[in-house]
């Protein structure tokens, strides 16, 4: 098969010299290399020093692709790197999107254009704070599932992505004339916690299979002996992660442990804070210390790439998450942990540090810095009470399912956002005890439409004071994003995963609402209700941007007084927002979603634990300066809100 693929290469190459005699430089001489002995990466035959940013186009609005580009290339950058998320891609078995926003080959087109090489991330698990570290989340429709390991359910579907993927970077190789001189298999395994060299090695087959025998293959661990060594895969080149450092030959020690000739490469050095949970306070990274750092690499000779040079954004409900003692952390909405480009595309003292050290290691002048993308504070919009999740329920949850005990949301087909599970009581109960052990993530309970608990952070409990035949017990649960990483990302299902009691019986006969919101279409559905006491619901309101404006602008939306929930703007999944939480209060808003004028800007927010409209009045508004750093008292382990709140 690699011969094959080979010959016909080699064909395509004659073909082409035989076209343009003329030509003096043809994609044919293109290569990139590894010079083990002058300790190098060769770029046609030429020694070849890597400065790379990452940089996410699955972060980004198509509309800013370019522009960051632009950024980057104009700070020194002499290469990109980028992830290629399964998850993203492939969002149900066999159905794969590479439409809109969604299309990389149009992204790695432009860096081509920009001549600007991509490292491409395959993985294809990749980390990233990232739903599941891309993975596809419908993995967990499995019971017994362990990925990142040679398990065979997983290889299964690892192998059908891989085998319709990788045919299609053949092309964009840089060998081939397209931008991507290295690709990465699988992300800092030596960190994981089993350590398959089967899988690795499997992997490894697969890409080289697909790809041929010449390509840079390259894996990336911790800067440490046991993670490097694990993560290690015969025959493809060993790099190292970490940050600011003062010793860059122990940090690289490593590396040179398994790899004794050849580049030394820093695949992720953190020119930003660490990444952010809600519940946690923002980390930041001072711009002289991360100028600093670079500096260092450089002075050192290795090649590095800078992680997150470009922000961007977890929109809809792409965040991954941590693990903090037995439940989930999950990452905020915005990835911009204090990028030197930030998620709205700010040119930041960072970035001009950063710039300003990469010059000293560049010949010629370096292009001017591009101005900071424009944003504009479009001011207050009024919302209105829409129907709440019950009123709701038959229009975003059109085919519910009968099941005797619950089951996890994969197991119904749906792999992300909010699902609902019902029971109807045969008898009645007083002053008893719900336990609802191992929430995936987040559940709002009721009984007879009332609220009773919110569970968050592992409570289990729940009092349930009055039950009466006939009533429903509904659980709404959230889930809130995917571990990215460790060891307990193997246990990925969500919703409900456990059986339920009451009084210690076990509770039989569900029905469960697989819920898409995206279904709530605020045209049809202009009516206001009042509850009695919260219910999660929905609320809408409208804008035009100004008529001044030629074109929309980028913006940030505060939804204070609301709470938590997931907000759309144009049918647009934004993202999460909790800054009743924090740290992040505002969302980024591209300008791609919204209407030129006199276009109708239809916002809808999907709100779990407030309901400010008949009170405080419910305005929100746009603004023009995000805010991702509210300081954050609680601890995360704490439960959120109390039913006394709603009073
Ligand atoms: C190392 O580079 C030098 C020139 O910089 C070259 O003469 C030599 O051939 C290279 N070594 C190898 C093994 O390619
Ligand atoms: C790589 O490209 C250079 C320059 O075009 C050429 O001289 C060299 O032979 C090529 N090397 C390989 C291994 O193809
Ligand atoms: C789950 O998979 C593991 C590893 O493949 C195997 O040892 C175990 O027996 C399986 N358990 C069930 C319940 O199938
Ligand atoms: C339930 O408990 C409350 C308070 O502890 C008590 O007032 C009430 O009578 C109890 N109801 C029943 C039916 O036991
Ligand atoms: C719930 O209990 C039933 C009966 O024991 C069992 O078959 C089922 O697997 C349990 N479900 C979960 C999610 O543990
Ligand atoms: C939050 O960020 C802003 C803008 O960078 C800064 O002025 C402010 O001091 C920060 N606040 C906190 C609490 O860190
Ligand atoms: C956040 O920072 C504030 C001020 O330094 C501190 O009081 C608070 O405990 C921190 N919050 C968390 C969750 O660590």
């Amino acid at each position: 098969m690699i011969e094959l693929i080979d010959m016909k290469m080699q064909m395509r190459c004659i073909l082409f010299l035989l076209l343009v005699v003329s030509l003096v430089e043809v994609n044919c001489s293109r290569n990139f290399t590894i010079d083990y002995d002058n300790n190098t990466f060769l770029k046609d035959g030429k020694p070849f020093r890597y400065i790379s940013g990452s940089i996410h186009y699955n972060r980004l609005s198509q509309s800013h692709w370019k522009t960051r580009l632009l950024m980057m290339k104009s700070a020194g950058l002499n290469t990109i790197t980028t992830y290629l998320p399964w998850n993203y891609h492939e969002p149900r078995p066999g159905v794969y999107d590479f439409t809109g926003n969604l299309d990389v080959f149009r992204f790695l087109d432009l860096a081509n254009s920009l001549d600007l090489p991509v490292i491409l991330r395959v993985g294809p698990y990749t980390c990233a704070g990232w739903d599941f570290g891309g993975l596809a989340g419908w993995l967990m429709s499995a019971d017994n599932v362990t990925v990142r390991t040679n398990d065979p359910v997983y290889m299964t579907a690892v192998y059908s992505w891989l085998d319709y993927i990788l045919p299609k970077v053949r092309p964009v190789l840089y060998e081939n004339g397209g931008p991507v001189i290295s690709l990465q298999i699988e992300n800092e395994y030596g960190s994981f916690g089993i350590c398959d060299h089967v899988y690795l090695k499997n992997l490894r087959d697969r890409f080289r299979l697909h790809l041929g025998p010449k390509v840079v293959l390259f894996t990336t661990d911790g800067s440490a002996d046991n993670l490097v060594e694990c993560g290690k895969i015969e025959g493809v080149y060993a790099t190292v992660d970490f940050g600011l450092t003062d010793f860059p030959e122990k940090a690289f020690a490593p590396q040179r442990k398994v790899e004794p000739k050849g580049p030394l490469v820093c695949s992720e050095f953190y020119v930003e804070g660490v990444i952010d949970y809600w519940g946690r306070n923002f980390s930041t990274l001072n711009y002289q210390e991360a100028a600093r750092g670079l500096d260092i690499i450089l002075a050192y000779g290795a090649n590095v790439n800078l992680y997150m040079m470009a922000g961007g954004t977890n929109f809809a409900y792409y965040n991954g998450g941590g693990y903090y003692r037995d439940y989930l952390v999950p990452v905020i909405t915005s990835y911009d942990h204090d990028s030197p480009i930030t998620e709205g595309g700010k040119i930041t003292p960072k970035y001009l540090a950063i710039r300003k050290v990469i010059q000293k290691y560049t010949s010629g002048i370096l292009p001017p810095v591009p101005p900071s993308v424009p944003v504009y504070a479009y001011g207050g919009v009024t919302l209105t009470q829409g129907p709440n999740i019950f009123e709701s329920l038959k229009t975003i949850s059109p085919n519910p399912v009968k099941s005797q005990y619950p089951v996890n949301m994969e197991k119904v087909g749906q792999y992300y956002g909010f699902i609902l599970y019902r029971h109807t009581t045969t008898s009645s109960i007083h002053n008893v005890t719900l336990q609802v052990p191992f929430i995936r993530d987040r559940a709002h309970i009721f009984i007879n439409k009332e609220l009773i608990c919110i569970i968050d952070g592992g409570e289990t409990n729940c009092h349930v004071t009055v039950f009466k035949v006939g009533q429903d017990m509904d659980i709404l649960v959230e889930n809130q994003g995917r571990l990215n990483a460790g060891i307990q990302m193997i246990f990925s299902q969500k919703g409900l995963i456990r059986n339920v009691t009451l009084d210690g019986k076990m509770v039989r006969d569900w029905t469960i609402f697989p819920l898409n919101l995206d279904l709530y279409n605020p045209a049809t559905l202009f009516y206001k209700t009042k509850d009695s006491g919260h219910i999660p619901g929905f609320y809408f309101g409208n804008f035009q941007i100004p008529s001044k404006l030629k074109e929309p602008q980028d913006t940030y939306i505060d939804v204070q007084p609301f709470r938590k929930g997931q907000l759309f703007i144009n049918g647009v999944n934004i993202g999460r927002y909790w800054p009743w939480k924090g740290p992040q209060v505002t969302l980024y808003v591209p300008k791609s979603v919204l209407k030129p004028y006199p276009g109708n800007n239809i916002v809808v927010l999907f709100e779990l634990d407030h309901s400010p409209c008949d009170y405080n009045g419910c305005s929100i508004k746009f603004v023009d300066e995000p805010k991702l750093n509210k300081t954050v008292l609680s601890t995360p382990r704490m439960k959120d809100v109390v039913i006394a709140d709603y009073a």
